[in-house]
């Protein structure tokens, strides 16, 4: 698998995002799947996918704790290209439990809390969609945050034993948002409050000009804790 893998990083070196997805789209038709945050890259990708086969998997996470804005996107996003995103919910009992347990507010008040409801409310959720997939896309960048500096196109993960695919891998925030004005691609309207990186509600928050785009995740830990468990660093 390694070497499969080596040798497709160095086929999709200089390839743009639509070659990436052509290729897994059409290689995997029907085992395959994007997640999306609806985030600013994630709309992108759902764009970029749209027009190569509207009948792919689109699913996302609904943590239960997202901001209203998300909502309302995942309802346009539908409407606009006609497709209809699959939408998973956390398993009710595992929610129940932590919360009386450790408080509805729990992520403020260690890193284990935190990373616990994280598990909870995304990771769980997520080997539950990505259940008969063989090719988890994702829209992470490399300039995003340290802890994704080392990642590759076309990764092994090994926590959810499938194939992870990041197109937009080696993009930059500039592109994200020329490609998103070049094909009028709905986005979330907190991007244009000061929100460059959108998750749950609690956990989010603006950031000030020239902060860095992720400063406002998780505001109150060190950058290199800042990851929920949807992406490991496996290298
Ligand atoms: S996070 O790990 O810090 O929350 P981030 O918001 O940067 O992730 O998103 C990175 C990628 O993870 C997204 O492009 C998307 O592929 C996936 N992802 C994040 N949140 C979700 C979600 N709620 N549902 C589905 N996929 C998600
Ligand atoms: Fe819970 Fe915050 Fe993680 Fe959302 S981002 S799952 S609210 S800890």
């Amino acid at each position: 698998m390694k070497e499969k893998i080596d040798e497709l990083n160095k086929s999709f070196s200089d390839s743009q995002p639509e070659e990436i997805l052509g290729y897994f789209l059409n290689k995997h038709k029907n085992k395959i799947a994007f997640g999306s945050s609806l985030g600013a890259e994630d709309q992108v990708l759902t764009d970029m996918i749209a027009k190569i086969d509207k009948s792919a998997k689109i699913f996302t996470l609904d943590t239960g704790r997202l901001f209203p804005e998300t909502y309302n996107l995942i309802e346009k996003t539908n409407k606009k290209y006609g497709i209809n995103i699959d939408v998973y919910f956390p398993d009710k009992e595992m929610v129940e439990k932590m919360v009386k347990e450790k408080g509805i507010n729990l992520f403020y008040e260690s890193i284990e809390n935190r990373k616990l409801c994280c598990h909870v409310r995304k990771v769980v959720p997520l080997h539950r969609a990505l259940e008969g997939i063989e090719v988890w896309i994702t829209g992470i960048r490399k300039d995003q945050t340290i802890t994704r500096f080392f990642n590759s196109h076309v990764e092994w993960d090994d926590s959810s034993k499938i194939i992870k695919v990041n197109p937009l891998l080696n993009w930059t925030e500039k592109q994200v948002w020329e490609y998103i004005r070049k094909y009028e691609v709905p986005y979330n309207e907190l991007h244009d409050k000061g929100f460059p990186s959108i998750g749950c509600q609690p956990c989010t928050r603006a950031v000030q000009p020239g902060e860095d785009i992720r400063g406002g995740r998780w505001w109150w830990e060190q950058p290199e804790h800042k990851e929920c468990g949807l992406h490991n660093r496996n290298k």
